[in-house]
């Protein structure tokens, strides 16, 4: 709006001039009059007073007619200097004057546009003298780095138009405002960030500026609004932008006694509260309105609807609730931006007032045809999207209909070209998979009932895409994974979790250098694992389970993939042995080889693994990983664990049960104090339970049922206080059950079940004589200490508190159960949330400045400082 009135001033006070719309030179016209002598050697003396001299100042020469320097403007019939636009470069400090404001600019009689924005004045005061430049129409002094008080003589001012003081910071201040009295021409105010916290009767200064249109008092520390006037001057305001103060009221009366002139008004980040008035809807001039980030309360006024120019509506962020109907939007035809998050609103069709029953697909939509950002995501409705909705702009680059009952098909969407990031999850879309263009970023589609083969994604990932994250898990997709990933150079994330593909890992794959999840779980994939993933050495997790992969585990995991945080391979045919190469990888959290046909020993340099050795998670994962929320907004752990209460720790664990291993546990694995769970069952392991077991200090499960371990339990398991789950049923295990208070309490006859000789509570069987325990070959036990203490335990011993037991299940199904585990390493899910993040504000952004360039740049402008 500045630069709008900014020319119609020059058109009419300094009509000779023109100028370039960046209003930084002013270029002259053949002229026959010449400049006044004086004007000149004022100019000169002005010159003078600057340390650092702008190109330009070697156009003003002495010998030569001032009219003719560079940035001087004058009168062309009576030849005296009126404008003067030194605006410096704020991008660059050499560009910027620094030094003094001679008072010889007093001798610039008819001085009406001075212009000083953007320089170095370095902190001094605004000059007093300005006070009687008295033929001002235009005096701006913003982000000049000015300090101190606006002296009062600016007030002297009666012709001015245009005053910007802004961009200097809360060092430049007013004590009141009480000078702008004098102002009465004045058609544009802007004191963002002038510190005005000691006036709090700015507003009955501002009720004498009866011409004014736009009042810029953005982050002036204001807290005192009155709500009512008697009499408002100020109707032929425009533009009002009262943002970032302190005001804690409610939105006042006298803004709908402006007038039905208000084009734009922003109140953002203020503690205003209360309803939004209806009378808002009395204002059908208005493009823009930005409530955003208050405490108002209450229900979007229907009254809105009226207001059918508005471009950007915002009120984001506040404490509105209720429903937003159809009838409200179906007249916005114009909006761009429309920013509802953060408020317990609702969406609803026109009569369905309280229920989530048959909700309609928002026609509304229909009619805004230029958005570029579709966020409808957990609007509770569930239809089928018409099919208009998917053409509705060519704009649209984000598009989240996430966590809705939507239904019907996703057509070919390959021509929006600007599409680049689209979650779908969670609804009822069905029919083949959509066609995409090789400009998405993120495409989720998870949770919907999307079939028949994947072939159409070879369009997304051809040469020059940037697929980023892909996620296709939960649905009904069948057929092959198609050999064509040589160009996914950028895709960190693919997700083809529980479909029915079927047929090999292609070896194309080898191609995603930058992947760090591979998560094909629960699907019908069988052969060997492709020796071409061992180049994707960027990997962090590798979820192959429940597939029907044969073939041995191949040793270059341990060798290439040495990042890899999680390795799950259960579940499927593989066979031999377990490499020992697994034990090189460092970072490894959470090993599950489990249910295969691997044979031979546990290879003993498991103790060499050193994320287990460690105590501590220090990574967490989310059962829904698609929750891409978790990844905008997450920033660190503590903050995942804040905002995301579903967010588990990954655990520690290793899970090798039900293989044909055999041979002893090795005496290393005791190294591992880290490990939250293990498990061993439905093996042939023979031997004893390793004695040291008591060093495991983090354990909280462990199962070693369904072996061949024999002898006693060694009494450093009672040194396992975090145990809650404990299985060594079906062994040949021989002896008195260690029963220190915490064991014994914990777990019941069903831990100890079908061993050969163990004895005493929890089972019902006593101890006889020492001898008749365990094998000779047995190491030697004590048991005193086990016989006393048996009998004075048998009674509650026998009860296992309920506690424990759901306890124990919980984390049984939570953790080996259905497992869509996504855990990052906490440094790539940092760089990760921050690409996903910044280019969801970068994209913000430009639909912003879609809308509103001029505000951008004067809130630019004020930010200068
Ligand atoms: C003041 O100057 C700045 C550039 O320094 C410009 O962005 C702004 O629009 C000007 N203000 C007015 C009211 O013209
Ligand atoms: C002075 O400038 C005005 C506005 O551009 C123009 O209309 C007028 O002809 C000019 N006068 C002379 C003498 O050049
Ligand atoms: C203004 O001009 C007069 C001559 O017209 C001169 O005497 C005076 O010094 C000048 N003032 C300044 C501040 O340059
Ligand atoms: C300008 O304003 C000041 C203070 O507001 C006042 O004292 C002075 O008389 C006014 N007139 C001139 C010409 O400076
Ligand atoms: C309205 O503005 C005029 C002109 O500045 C002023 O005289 C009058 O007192 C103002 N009225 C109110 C109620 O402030
Ligand atoms: C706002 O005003 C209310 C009283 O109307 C008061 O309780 C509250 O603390 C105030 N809030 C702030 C931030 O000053
Ligand atoms: C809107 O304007 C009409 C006509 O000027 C007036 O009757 C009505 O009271 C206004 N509505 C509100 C809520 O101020
Ligand atoms: C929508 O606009 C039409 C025509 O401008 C108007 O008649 C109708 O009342 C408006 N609807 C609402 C809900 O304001
Ligand atoms: C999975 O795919 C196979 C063919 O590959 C088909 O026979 C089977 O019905 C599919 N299962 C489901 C649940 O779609
Ligand atoms: C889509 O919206 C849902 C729910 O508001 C949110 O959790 C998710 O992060 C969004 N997806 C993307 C890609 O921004
Ligand atoms: C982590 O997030 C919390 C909550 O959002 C925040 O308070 C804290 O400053 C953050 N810490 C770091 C190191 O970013």
């Amino acid at each position: 709006m500045g630069i709008i009135i900014f020319l119609q001033i020059l058109s009419i006070f300094i009509g000779f001039l023109c100028m370039e719309t960046n209003g930084s030179t002013l270029v002259h016209q053949a002229l026959e009059v010449q400049c006044k002598e004086s004007e000149r050697e004022a100019l000169l003396k002005f010159k003078e007073g600057f340390k650092n001299h702008f190109g330009y100042f070697s156009s003003w020469k002495a010998e030569e007619d001032c009219c003719q320097w560079e940035r001087v403007g004058c009168n062309n019939e009576t030849g005296h200097v009126i404008a003067l636009d030194l605006q410096g470069d704020k991008g660059a400090v050499t560009l910027q004057l620094q030094g003094e404001i001679s008072r010889s600019l007093l001798n610039l009689t008819h001085l009406s546009f001075l212009d000083l924005s953007q320089n170095d004045f370095n902190k001094i005061q605004i000059p007093e003298f300005f006070g009687s430049l008295s033929s001002l129409n235009y005096l701006n002094l913003s982000n000049a780095k000015f300090k101190g008080t606006i002296p009062n003589q600016i007030g002297n001012l009666s012709t001015l138009q245009v005053l910007d003081l802004s961009g200097n910071g809360f060092s430049l201040t007013a004590n009141n405002l009480d000078w702008l009295r004098g102002l009465s021409s004045l058609k544009f105010l802007d004191l963002g960030g002038v510190d005005l916290s000691k006036d709090s009767h700015w507003l009955e200064a501002i009720n004498m500026l009866p011409s004014l249109k736009e009042l810029g008092l953005f982050a002036c520390k204001l807290q005192n609004l009155p709500d009512s006037l008697s009499y408002v001057n100020f109707t032929s305001l425009e533009v009002l932008d009262l943002s970032l103060n302190s005001f804690n009221s409610s939105i006042p009366n006298w803004l709908f006694k402006i007038g039905s002139g208000l084009v734009e008004i922003h109140l953002r980040r203020n503690q205003f509260h209360g309803l939004i008035p209806d009378a808002f809807g009395n204002m059908t001039s208005l493009v823009e309105l930005d409530l955003s980030e208050n405490n108002l309360q209450g229900h979007v006024p229907k009254s809105l609807a009226t207001l059918s120019r508005l471009t950007v509506l915002n009120v984001a962020w506040n404490s509105l609730e209720g429903i937003v109907t159809d009838v409200q939007l179906l007249n916005l035809s114009n909006l761009r931006v429309l920013e509802l998050s953060s408020n317990q609103l609702a969406f609803d069709i026109a009569g369905l007032s309280c229920c989530n029953l048959g909700q309609q697909f928002p026609n509304w939509l229909q009619t805004q045809k230029s958005l570029s950002f579709i966020d409808i995501s957990k609007s509770g409705i569930s239809d089928i999207v018409p099919n208009w909705f998917w053409n509705l702009s060519p704009e649209v680059q984000y598009m989240n209909l996430s966590f809705n009952g939507l239904r019907g098909n996703v057509p070919d969407l390959s021509l929006n070209r600007k599409l680049s990031i689209i979650d779908l999850t969670h609804n009822r879309f069905s029919g083949s998979l959509p066609l995409f263009s090789p400009n998405m970023r993120v495409v989720i589609l998870s949770r919907n009932s999307f079939s028949g083969p994947l072939s159409n994604l070879c369009e997304m990932i051809s040469v020059n895409n940037f697929l980023g994250y892909l996620d296709l898990s939960d649905n009904l997709l069948s057929g092959p994974i198609p050999d064509c990933w040589n160009y996914g150079k950028d895709l960190e994330v693919l997700n083809l979790a529980r479909n029915n593909l079927s047929v090999k890992i292609p070896d194309s794959i080898g191609y995603l250098v930058q992947l760090k999840m591979l998560i094909f779980e629960n699907n019908g994939l069988y052969g060997e694992i492709p020796p071409s993933l061992k180049s994707c050495t960027s990997l962090l997790v590798i979820d192959l389970g429940l597939n029907k992969l044969s073939g041995a585990i191949p040793e270059w995991i341990g060798e290439n993939l040495l990042d890899l945080r999680i390795l799950v391979l259960n579940s499927n045919a593989l066979e031999g042995l377990i490499p020992l190469q697994l034990c090189q990888l460092k970072a490894l959290k959470l090993l599950n080889l489990a249910s295969n046909r691997l044979s031979g020993r546990i290879p003993s340099c498991v103790g060499t693994l050193q994320a287990l050795t460690e105590p501590g998670s220090s990574c967490y994962y989310n059962y829904d990983l698609k929750t891409l929320s978790m990844m905008h907004l997450e920033r660190n752990i503590t903050g995942a664990q804040r905002l995301f209460p579903q967010a588990v720790p990954v655990v520690k664990s290793m899970d090798l049960s039900s293989n044909n291993l055999s041979g002893e546990i090795p005496s290393q694995f005791t190294s591992l104090g880290g490990l939250l769970a293990l498990n061993l069952s439905r093996n042939s392991l023979t031997g004893t339970i390793p004695p040291n077991i008591g060093a495991m200090e983090a354990m909280e499960s462990l199962d070693l049922s369904w072996n061949e371990l024999s002898c006693a339990i060694p009494d450093s398991i009672l040194s396992l206080s975090n145990l809650s789950h404990l299985n060594l049923s079906h062994n040949k295990l021989s002896g008195p059950i260690p029963h220190g208070k915490n064991l014994l309490s914990k777990f019941g006859a069903t831990s100890y079940l079908e061993n050969q000789n163990l004895c005493g509570p929890p089972l019902s069987k006593n101890c006889l004589e020492r001898e008749s325990y365990g094998a000779p070959d047995c190491p030697k036990m004590e048991l005193q200490e086990r016989s006393r203490s048996s009998e004075e335990e048998t009674g509650n011993g026998m009860g296992i508190p309920p506690f424990y037991i759901s306890m124990a299940l919980g984390f049984i199904i939570g953790f080996w159960g259905f497992w869509t585990p996504l855990l990052l390493n906490t440094s790539w899910r940092h760089a990760y949330f921050k690409f996903l993040g910044s280019m969801i504000d970068e994209i913000y952004v430009r639909v912003v400045v879609g809308v509103a360039k001029l505000q951008r740049k004067l809130q630019s402008q004020r930010q200068g400082e």
